[in-house]
């Protein structure tokens, strides 16, 4: 006889604190954090910018979880860190900005990731407009304006539903981020045709 199916818990809703679930979770036998996170380093994503509205100006984050999630309607999903000041704008605003770097932009996503960086000190220098309220960077490989459409917390971070309002589509090779270390794209997988 296979076991009934287990019941999915929902998750909680962002702002929630722990609640008794949180510690036996923790306890669960498994690999740990240490384990995990030499895991996700293995997994190669593009790396994005996340701008949103702030109270006193622009905020963005550099951002490597983020995932395309549906055509119709059109949803994307990003994994920001909670306590993240970038969040807490995507939040209040119900709007942010994915943009996904070129190669050459380095030293942007370095920038945008600098706990000591402030804000001011992130957008220094960078070309910036308004779409539908958000900032939107130029020059970047492809950016699309979303209206955040869910946030639950899971653990340390929040995932971030947004739907695509506005999109760009640039030209350009993406900036890739691997192993703890920026890479880029060079030709086709060994054996790919052609
Ligand atoms: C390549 C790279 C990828 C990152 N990806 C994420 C991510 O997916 N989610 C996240 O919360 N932080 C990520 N970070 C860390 C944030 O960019 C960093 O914590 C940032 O300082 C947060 O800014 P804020 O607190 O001003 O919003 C990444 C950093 C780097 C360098």
């Amino acid at each position: 006889m296979t076991a009934p199916p287990r019941p999915v818990a929902d998750p909680a809703p962002a702002d929630a604190p722990p609640g008794p679930d949180a510690e036996p979770l923790r306890e669960e036998p498994g690999p740990g954090a240490a384990g995990c996170l030499a895991l996700y380093a293995k997994l190669a994503a593009g790396v994005t910018v996340v701008t949103a509205c702030g109270d006193d100006g622009p905020l963005g984050m550099t951002v490597s979880a983020v995932t395309s999630l549906s055509a119709r309607p059109p949803l994307l999903l990003a994994c920001l860190r909670h306590g993240s000041r970038t969040l807490a704008a995507v939040r209040a605003r119900r709007a942010f900005a994915v943009h996904l770097l070129r190669d050459e932009q380095q030293e942007l996503a370095a920038r945008f990731a600098s706990p000591t960086t402030p804000a001011s000190g992130r957008f220094a220098g960078t070309d910036l407009r308004a779409v539908l309220g958000v900032p939107v960077l130029a020059g970047t490989l492809a950016w699309a304006v979303c209206l955040t459409e869910d946030v639950r917390r899971y653990g340390d971070h929040q995932l971030v539903v947004g739907r695509v309002a506005a999109v760009h589509v640039g030209g350009g090779r993406p900036l890739l981020w691997h192993d703890r270390r920026f890479r880029s794209l060079t030709g086709s997988a060994p054996g790919a045709p052609g």
